[in-house]
């Protein structure tokens, strides 16, 4: 077995799509390390090149430039041996409404050459939640049940990474938490996983490294936590007792009041909470209760991209 740091190693790659009329650079000398045993987020907006990104991985897309190696192969040395290291979930269901699940997976198992002994189509189903519709035509399996039936699929020959595009699209609540945990429990294992995600709350929740993308180029690359510190702005926000008239020295704070509430802004890595909370004091303005916000993924997402040149 090949040994590896990082399940992809991407390098300087380069995509163009040639339309009719005009040239569309879907990747742009586009880098990217994804850590062997990681969930890593690849986020950014609808066309940043995600899925261009991943449809190369699988072969579906060739690229113009640049060296990928996934699991320590380089797809151009041996491509047949590096889509046995991956599973690929695609963000399209696209699956052909009359196979079973069971048939499917079946199917798969025969392409990946897997013999009948080893296969293990109805533990992969039951991972899942389609036991029951194991025989059930895919045309009647709803939008959550196809998107499983995908993720089972792309776990058939038992491979070393998972790769989902967009896997929560269309999945209702409940189930999108139980295919999180699903895929949690993958990854614990030993499977390294990829995902893309429109959902900023799901990949604050799950990924431990996050790539930005946008037009085609890395904008930023990061532990989640190291991209979460990106904003030091802090909100904090009093119930007040009554309200009085502020204190000249609270103005830097950008104070807000609405009904008995007053809040404030401040950069926690040049001012404490314990400063803004003196000076309440000194002036004898009491609060009954005190609330602080932490900025989220999604702040941090919107300020990235806006910086690069986006509404
Ligand atoms: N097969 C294709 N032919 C032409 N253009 C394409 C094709 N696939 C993607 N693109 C273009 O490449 C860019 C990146 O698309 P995509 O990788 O699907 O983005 P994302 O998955 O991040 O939404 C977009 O401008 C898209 O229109
Ligand atoms: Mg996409």
């Amino acid at each position: 077995m090949t040994d590896y740091i990082y399940s992809i190693e991407a390098k300087n790659v380069n995509k163009i799509f040639n339309r009719k009329n005009n040239k569309v650079n879907a990747l742009e000398n586009f880098n990217i390390n994804i850590k062997k045993g990681s969930i890593h987020g690849l986020l950014g907006p609808n066309g940043a090149g995600k899925s261009t990104f991943i449809n190369i991985l699988g072969g579906l897309v060739k690229k113009n430039t640049g060296t990928i190696s996934i699991c320590g192969i380089n797809i151009d040395k041996n491509q047949k041996l590096a889509k046995f290291k991956i599973g690929i979930v695609p963000q399209e269901l696209n699956i052909d409404p009359f196979f079973t699940p069971c048939e499917l997976l079946e199917l798969q198992a025969g392409l990946y050459g897997i013999s009948k002994q080893n296969r293990k189509t109805e533990e992969i189903l039951n991972n899942v939640g389609l036991l029951e519709q194991k025989n059930s035509y895919a045309r009647t399996l709803s939008g959550g049940m196809r998107r499983r039936l995908l993720v089972a699929k792309a776990l058939v020959h038992d491979p070393e990474m998972l790769i989902l595009d967009e896997p929560t699209a269309g999945v209702d609540v409940e189930l999108r938490s139980a295919l999180w945990n699903y895929i949690i429990d993958i990854n614990n294992k030993g499977t390294t996983v990829c995902l893309t995600t429109h959902y900023l709350e799901e990949a604050e929740k799950l990924c431990e490294n996050i790539t930005i993308i946008d037009k085609g180029q890395v904008i930023k690359d990061d532990t989640k936590l190291n991209l979460l510190n990106i904003i030091s702005t802090k909100t904090v926000s009093f119930d007040l007792e009554t309200i009085k008239e502020l204190p000249n020295e609270l103005f830097q704070f950008n104070p807000k009041i609405e009904k008995n509430k007053l809040t404030l802004s401040y950069d926690k890595s040049k001012i404490s909470l314990n400063k803004i909370i003196n000076i309440l004091n000194s002036n004898n303005i009491n609060f009954l209760e005190m609330n602080t916000y932490e900025s989220n993924l999604e702040n941090v997402f919107t300020k990235l991209i806006s910086s690069n040149g986006n509404n």
